[in-house]
């Protein structure tokens, strides 16, 4: 046993959390065409189960904001039967799961969308091409459809309906994607954000209002509590231009502060010190991601944030995707799988169910699929 911060519990919001360690959000591509998670999803999770708190990869909270093909959704009845199963078997091996919303905006093509259409963003700029598409192609990619006031007001309500239906599903709660360029992030840098409206790029008021919107919108719909947001300044991923990220995040954090939001997540930056920047301006749980755009987040890494007290949990991303039991290798000083980048976005079980716990007994006991041989 080792002396750790990392693996001291912890209590957010109504959750106590064994450990501060929590699984960062990762998109994986293992939903059916139709946006359902896959059984295989309810086996990867539990299996991280040992995690302070594990957040789910990015989820289109309708089908206007699907970013990419087999990204799985929270919009129908049949995406919620098939998040269920992933709780249900999170929860059955002592695990507590939150359901990340990430809405694509301009991020998304024609080929990798079920309603095949243009997607929408605050502004006429397209993602840096060529873009990922259906079935491992790559296209040019798309100029978005400028968003109508219509089109942000039902946005709003899209993200509440799907975190309805996560509270359905049994999701302990719900992560905002404000991150890595997506549509929150979309209305709050500076070069996808051109519009001349009240939610454009004119004042700092203008720009921080969809994404206050939708927070407030769903703390209000599930309860704060049950709500945080992730947000990344100055992240450059997908050609996104943040020049003084400062201010503007400043103003956004000293206004979600009052709200009782349970967590920010917040990724730091080459570029800006969001951790150390925003922390004064944060009152609530922080957690911090110190790997973006970075090699991957060590155990030195994560227990330097909490000895330091710029955050209170940290999460780790490709550390968990290689290593389910991770909070169990740190506690053991245990080695630690490498991870094998070849199976990150294919659609089966390798690279994701099978990387190998220390001990094989606790592997077992969180495989909930029946395989061939549960048949015989
Ligand atoms: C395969 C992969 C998929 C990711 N998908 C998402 C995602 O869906 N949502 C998100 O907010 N971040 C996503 N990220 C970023 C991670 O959450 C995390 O911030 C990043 O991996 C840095 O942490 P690490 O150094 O511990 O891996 C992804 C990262 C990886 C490696």
């Amino acid at each position: 046993m080792t002396n750790t911060l990392l693996l001291t519990p912890h209590t957010l919001g109504t959750l106590s959390l064994p450990n501060r360690m929590v699984m960062a959000p990762m998109t994986r591509f293992r939903a059916a065409e139709d946006g359902t998670p896959l059984p295989v999803v309810a086996d990867y999770y539990a299996q991280r189960a040992s995690a302070g708190l594990i957040i789910t990869e990015g989820i289109w909270p309708s089908c206007t904001g699907q970013a990419g093909w087999r990204m799985p959704g929270l919009q129908t009845t049949k995406h919620v039967e098939g998040w269920r199963a992933v709780t249900e078997a999170v929860h059955a091996a002592g695990g507590r799961i939150f359901a990340q919303l990430m809405h694509g905006g301009r991020q998304g093509h024609p080929l990798s969308r079920l309603t095949g259409d243009i997607p929408a963003g605050p502004s006429p700029v397209p993602v840096p091409g060529p873009v990922h598409v259906r079935d491992g192609g790559k296209a040019d990619p798309v100029t978005p459809r400028v968003m109508t006031r219509d089109d942000i007001h039902q946005a709003v309500q899209d993200h509440v309906s799907a975190a309805r239906n996560a509270i359905s599903a049994g999701f302990d709660g719900i992560e905002l994607h404000g991150a890595n360029s997506y549509l929150i992030h979309q209305f709050l840098a500076d070069n996808t954000n051109l519009r001349d409206d009240e939610y454009g790029r004119n004042t700092i008021e203008d720009r921080i209002r969809f994404p206050l919107e939708v927070v407030t919108a769903v703390a209000n719909a599930v309860g704060p509590e049950r709500t945080g947001l992730r947000l990344s300044p100055g992240n450059p991923q997908f050609g996104m231009e943040e020049a003084n990220p400062g201010p503007v995040y400043r103003a956004l954090v000293a206004a979600l502060d009052g709200l009782g939001l349970v967590y920010l997540h917040l990724t730091d930056n080459d570029h800006y010190p969001a951790l150390t920047d925003l922390r004064a301006h944060w009152h609530g749980p922080l957690i911090a991601n110190v790997g973006e755009n970075r090699a991957a987040t060590t155990r030195a890494d994560g227990e330097a944030v909490l000895l330091t007290g710029r955050a209170d949990l940290v999460s780790f991303g490709r550390a968990f995707i290689a290593n389910p039991d991770l909070p169990e290798r740190f506690e053991r000083q245990g080695p630690l799988n490498a991870i094998d980048p070849v199976d990150l976005y294919t659609h089966g079980g390798a690279g994701y169910t099978d990387y190998p716990f220390l001990n094989a007994l606790s592997a077992a006991q969180v495989r909930v699929t029946p395989t061939c041989t549960d048949a015989v």
